[in-house]
């Protein structure tokens, strides 16, 4: 089991649009507000290494803003190229006001 760290609040999430790049237990990692869900996903694409928090977001889907390929926001998967292979994705929760995502 890993530890949830936060990231955010709700207050500063809940009017998300696109994602939010956050610094979680060294990592880089990619905030989206999906209808009032919140899903967390490695920031770097496996392409070239764009950053997916300043993809567009059409539904579930972010789409690298250099190149294109596109991913589930929801499991990380690839679902487009370039990107041969999908992105970490990870647990997010809320607790009380605090938007927390589990790194392992
Ligand atoms: S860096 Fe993301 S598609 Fe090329």
């Amino acid at each position: 089991m890993g530890q949830y760290i936060k990231v955010g609040s709700t207050t500063e999430l809940e009017d998300l649009e696109g994602g939010k790049l956050v610094e979680a237990g060294g990592r880089s990692i990619a905030v989206f507000n999906l209808g009032g869900s919140y899903y967390a996903i490695e920031n770097t694409c496996p392409h070239r290494g764009g950053p997916l928090s300043q993809g567009m977001v059409a539904e579930d889907v972010v789409i690298c803003p250099w190149h294109g390929a596109r991913f589930d926001i929801k499991t990380g998967s690839v679902l487009g190229p370039p990107a041969a292979v999908g992105v970490q994705s990870y647990p997010v929760r809320v607790n009380g006001e605090d938007v927390e995502v589990e790194i392992s």
